[in-house]
């Protein structure tokens, strides 16, 4: 098959040589290669996140998984939590949360817009909260929350703070050890450039003894980390078989994160998102998100409305890239294009020109 530019936000194109693993025999998961390799997996996975200080889970399960895990490992029915909502992602979080028994309260956003600190700081000092859960960028909006701050101003009010970086990790910096979230996590689809299907959850040591001071009170099963434990403890483990070529193809994959270096890729990825969104700007449409606060790994744009869909379609039959549409009522006037994992600045740029054209001939049908 013809491989297409793939910028939806995730997930994205693969290199060769992540191919290339997934194409090998199969092995099993107690095989000593494969248990040396998962043993690698977290090592390099620590690095993704600069978790040097916490614990590190590597598990086979979607983002929302880690999402589930998250909220299993903090609440108990009838807690109350802040989840800061700026989009698609945060209402899920809220939804997971109410399926634990949460309370939730939110701070929510105008669409595209990031959460408010002042607002953050005024619930926190209520001092109500157990927990607080933040989505770093919002995939459904492209919004980027100011995650260090948000973080700080949770932690300087005793509450466990939550970082989705499913659409950050590998793509945006998020220091964890700096940042001194409780547990973060990220999906193996997006700027890490592994296929769907793999949920890295970094946590700090506080948080663990927390997780295991309470072990009998979580409340669910595959998404309970200490479960997980034992395998990340020992990969020759079983706790449930592991998605043994995603694991591969992962480890592949964060070699070349490792390869390119975390700083030299955020900058990649900075310097691919500007030029992405100058030349958007530069053909009179208008970006999802003010300036200041605009991922590095998504961009959301506005479109006439209704003609999202024909743009869409040109970019994909006559140039061979594929975009996303916005999420529910602005599925016909917003775009959402991905520009992570191991774009080029040619491929960027091959974008650029592809939209403009596009632009035009929707223009013009
Ligand atoms: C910010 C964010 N959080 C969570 C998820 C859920 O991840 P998954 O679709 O892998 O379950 C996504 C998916 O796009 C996301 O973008």
């Amino acid at each position: 098959m013809e491989e297409r530019l793939l910028m939806v936000p995730g997930p994205t194109n693969l290199s060769k040589r992540v191919r290339e693993v997934l194409s090998q025999p199969q092995v099993g998961h107690t095989d000593p290669d494969f248990v040396k390799n998962f043993s690698e997996t977290l090592q390099l996975a620590r690095k993704a996140f600069r978790n040097k200080r916490g614990y590190q889970f590597v598990l086979t399960g979607t983002g929302t998984v880690g999402m589930e895990a998250a909220v299993a490992s903090t609440v108990e029915p009838g807690d109350k939590v802040l989840v800061l909502n700026t989009g698609y992602f945060g209402q899920r979080m809220v939804d997971i949360n109410k399926c634990y028994g949460a309370e939730v309260e939110e701070v929510g956003a105008a669409f595209g817009h990031h959460a408010n600190l002042d607002k953050v700081r005024e619930e926190l000092a209520t001092g109500h909260f157990k927990a607080l859960y933040v989505t770093h960028v919002d995939t459904g909006t492209t919004v980027c929350n100011p995650i260090a701050d948000i973080v700080r101003e949770a932690k300087e009010a005793g509450v466990i703070a939550i970082v989705d970086g499913v659409c950050s990790v590998g793509g945006v910096e998020l220091d964890f050890d700096r940042m001194g979230a409780d547990l973060a996590f990220t999906g193996s689809q997006k700027a890490l450039a592994a296929p769907p299907g793999a949920v890295l959850v970094a946590v700090s040591n506080d948080f663990l003894a927390q997780l295991e001071a309470k072990k009998d009170r979580i409340r669910t099963y595959y998404a309970n980390l200490l479960r997980w434990k034992g395998v990340m403890d020992d990969p020759r483990t079983y706790f449930a078989t592991p998605a043994v070529q995603l694991m591969q193809a992962l480890n592949q994959a964060l070699k070349e994160v490792e390869e390119e270096g975390l700083e030299r890729r955020w900058s990649r990825h900075k310097a691919n998102a500007k030029l992405i969104r100058d030349g958007i700007e530069g053909t009179g449409s208008r970006l999802v998100v003010e300036e200041g606060y605009r991922a590095d790994t998504v961009t959301g744009i506005w479109t006439e409305a209704g003609a999202a869909p024909a743009i869409q379609k040109s970019l994909r039959e006559d140039h061979g890239i594929d975009v996303a549409r916005g999420l529910g009522d602005n599925n016909t006037k917003m775009l959402r294009v991905g520009h992570f994992g191991n774009l080029t600045e040619k491929q960027a740029r091959f974008f650029v020109e592809s939209f403009a054209q596009a632009l035009k001939s929707s223009n013009s049908t």
